[in-house]
């Protein structure tokens, strides 16, 4: 069995980075993943992490304990291994400057985005979470602080993108262009070991996840996809199903393994769509595509997008190629 170490090590020709820096990098995410694992598996016994830290946080949402839990654990992982020289976080308004340029002057090029715990709704009542994280070269000279410049780079920058999902085991999923590949912990020995060689969309997919109660608040292209899945019979002459958990890392996880289409298109409360360009889609829209999927914001491809500001918002749509275009067309024919 390889462990997520060795296969790093397998395949360091494909980063065009160094390969003991990547390892730094992920010797972080592998901290503090396992650090949530932990509480989250233990979450039904201590009012630690359950319910609210009583704070809102900057996208105007009810933080959540374990939200705050993960975002110090992250900051924190990250911060020790002298490999990162600023990230951005869903918890923190401002992006956090990193500075290591004493005891590290070469390796201080790394920027990371992440969203510490997503699908917050889900923590109090054991249902799938997870965490995303994204990885870019600065784009600033080295020997200064970050800029806000080096986190709005467009998502074909990235040079890492994946995600870790606290489900019925814990697995860390990742890419770094060749490929998404899946690790799942083996709490007993603390270890991550390859479970998930190759991860690909099937080309025909058959389940679609939206918040189906904002039915009436979407544009008619979407009401009419929602309506297409609901008639169009496969094979075996059955709708689409419908899957919805309400974590994106949960629904996406099951989607690219089973085959689905994940949307949360704008609607009327939410106007720009709900989920953040820079730390949740555009690391998700990285993994689609690596998967042979595609990901869009109905119109035009994520990866392509050129971030304004932190916490941006925008539509997002992923999943099997034939599946995102029958929605984008539906979009284009429809509005
Ligand atoms: P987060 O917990 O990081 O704020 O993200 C929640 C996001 C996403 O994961 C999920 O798919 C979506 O919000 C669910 O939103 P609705 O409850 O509006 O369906
Ligand atoms: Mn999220
Ligand atoms: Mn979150």
């Amino acid at each position: 069995m390889y462990t997520l170490g060795e296969f790093i090590i397998e395949n360091r020709d494909y980063f065009s980075y160094s390969t003991e820096e990547l390892l730094r990098l992920f010797s972080s995410i592998k901290l503090a993943s396992k650090a949530i694992h932990k509480e989250v598996n233990k979450a039904g016994l201590t009012e630690k992490i359950i319910g609210s830290s009583g704070i809102t946080n900057i996208q105007g949402e009810n933080q959540q304990k374990l939200d705050n839990f993960a975002h110090k654990a992250f900051i924190e992982s990250f911060k020790s291994r002298n490999v990162v020289c600023g990230i951005a976080s869903e918890e923190s308004k401002d992006f956090i400057v990193i500075n290591n340029k004493k005891e590290n002057p070469l390796q201080n090029q790394y920027i990371v985005l992440i969203d510490p715990l997503d699908g917050s709704s889900n923590i109090d009542v054991n249902v799938s979470i997870g965490t995303i994280f994204s990885v870019y070269i600065r784009k600033s000279p080295i020997q200064m602080n970050v800029t806000i410049e080096d986190f709005l780079q467009r998502g074909n920058q990235q040079i890492l993108a994946g995600y870790i999902i606290y489900g019925s085991s814990t697995i860390l999923v990742y890419s770094i262009g060749n490929g998404v590949h899946g690790f799942t912990l083996d709490p007993s020995v603390g270890t991550f070991y390859l479970s998930h060689h190759n991860l690909s969309f099937p080309k025909e997919g058959k389940i679609y996840s939206i918040n189906e109660a904002n039915y009436t608040k979407f544009s008619n292209g979407i009401r009419k996809f929602i309506r297409y899945c609901q008639e169009n019979k496969n094979k075996e002459n059955r709708s689409y199903t419908a899957r919805y958990i309400g974590s994106l890392v949960g629904d996406f996880h099951r989607n690219m393994i089973q085959g689905g289409i994940y949307i949360y298109p704008k609607n009327a409360s939410y106007p720009e769509g709900k989920l953040r360009l820079i730390y949740e889609c555009n690391p998700i829209a990285f993994l689609t595509e690596q998967a042979g999927g595609k990901a869009s914001d109905g119109k035009r491809r994520i990866l392509d997008i050129e971030p304004k500001k932190l916490h941006q918002r925008t539509p997002f749509v992923c999943g099997p190629t034939e599946m995102v275009s029958k929605l984008e067309e539906f979009m284009d024919n429809c509005g």
